[in-house]
């Protein structure tokens, strides 16, 4: 059958939580639709200092190299928190985005009629949402040199060369051509000099290849501000690392938790699928964590490696669960992480039983 290497780092935190549920409809799919997958599991962030005082551990950047997709749950957590700036958890998720070559992190944010209900926003506002954040993931001020910190003071580099700002900004000309045709792009260009560059360069490449896409460019702040406001304007949204990080926290309060959101890290020979959120040290270990940010993230990878059929029978076994349970705290509901995973295994398995 059609066979798939899969790098699994489930993390720390509830990683290892929302991975299981993510690993257990992956194999759903593989028997209901006829292709296998060959999973192995490695350390990465706390557990790869743990087990071997590196955030990214060689044999498991080995593994993330080797393997047609890489499933990473989440890293971090209070425990490492001591650690040298250079050996945190977090720095081994940015290393290996990095060494994957990952530089377009896609973040879907879609709200239906359902979840409006449920927004801490007003429904009416929100129901429709559909949009995708395209963000710049291996460059800008989470890479840029030179960074220093001394006894007195501490500076970072947002740096962005044309070639990274033109193979993005291609990135999301493609997803609206293929969308509605509308792309946002968020910098701060009136003060940032690497967003004025930006903001050039998108306008160039917009220009001269894809005049029908129609293209606005928004400051972060007023983004920000349209986001929580207005969220049905937008349609595809692209941005820098740092504005797209915490836009993508503040999409969030859309549907109403990180629980739901997935992302697909794209740009190298293997992608990266991971939940948006973090290793959520408040509720790790309880079986309380939502596992369809992970689940989602899973479909996406699905669509990567051109199973979409698969990939849609896992979106619509999600939507199956968010309409008849079971649901996880944060939706309102008191399923465990694992009874969720397997209610969306099982509609995968046998979608007719649930989706009539
Ligand atoms: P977080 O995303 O872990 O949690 C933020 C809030 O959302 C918490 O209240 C948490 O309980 C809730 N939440 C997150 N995921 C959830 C889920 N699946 N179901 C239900 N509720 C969920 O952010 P934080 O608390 O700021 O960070 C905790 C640690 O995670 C830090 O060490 C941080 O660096 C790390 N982090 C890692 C990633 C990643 O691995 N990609 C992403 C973000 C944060
Ligand atoms: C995310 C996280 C990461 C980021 C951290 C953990 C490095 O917040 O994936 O959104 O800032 O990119
Ligand atoms: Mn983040």
């Amino acid at each position: 059958p059609r066979t798939y290497s899969l790098a699994l780092l489930p993390g720390d935190g509830v990683g290892p939580e929302v991975t299981a549920e993510a690993a257990r409809v992956l194999d759903a799919c593989a028997a209901a639709f006829g292709f296998a997958i060959e999973t192995s599991e490695h350390p990465v962030g706390g557990a790869g200092l743990d087990a071997d005082n590196d955030p990214l551990p060689r044999a498991t950047l080995d593994a993330c190299l080797d393997a047609d997709a890489v499933f990473l749950g989440a890293v971090g957590g209070p425990q490492w928190d001591g650690v040298d700036a250079d050996l945190r958890p977090e720095r081994g998720l940015l290393r290996l985005r990095a060494r994957l070559g990952a530089f377009a992190n896609l973040r879907p944010v879609a709200v239906s009629e359902a979840l409006a209900e449920r927004s801490p926003l007003r429904p009416e506002r929100v129901a429709g949402t559909d949009l995708l954040i395209v963000r710049e993931l291996t460059g800008g001020i989470y890479f840029g040199r030179p960074r220093e910190r001394t006894e007195t003071e501490a500076y970072d580099t947002m740096r962005y060369s044309v070639t990274e700002i033109e193979r993005i900004a291609r990135v999301a000309f493609e997803w609206a051509q293929k969308r509605s045709g509308r792309l946002t792009s968020v910098d701060k260009a009136n003060v940032l000099a690497s967003s004025a560059l930006w903001r050039d360069v998108v306008s160039r490449i917009g220009a001269d290849e894809y005049p029908d896409v129609a293209l606005e460019h928004l400051y972060v702040d007023n983004a920000a501000m349209q986001v929580v406001c207005d969220p049905r304007r937008f349609d595809v949204v692209v941005t820098g690392n740092l504005f797209g990080d915490v836009l993508s926290d503040l999409a969030a309060t859309l549907p109403g938790t990180l629980g739901l959101l997935p992302s697909a890290s794209l740009g190298g020979r293997a992608g990266l699928f991971e939940p948006v959120h973090g290793s959520a040290p408040d509720i790790a270990g309880r079986g309380l964590a939502n596992p369809l940010a992970a689940i989602l993230s899973a479909a996406m990878l699905l669509d990567a490696v051109d199973e979409a059929e698969a990939a849609t029978a896992v979106r619509q076994a999600v939507e199956s669960v968010l309409d008849d349970g079971p649901l996880p705290p944060d939706l309102g509901g008191d399923a465990h992480t694992a009874d969720v995973g397997a209610a969306v295994a099982d509609a995968v398995a046998s979608p007719t039983l649930s989706h009539p």
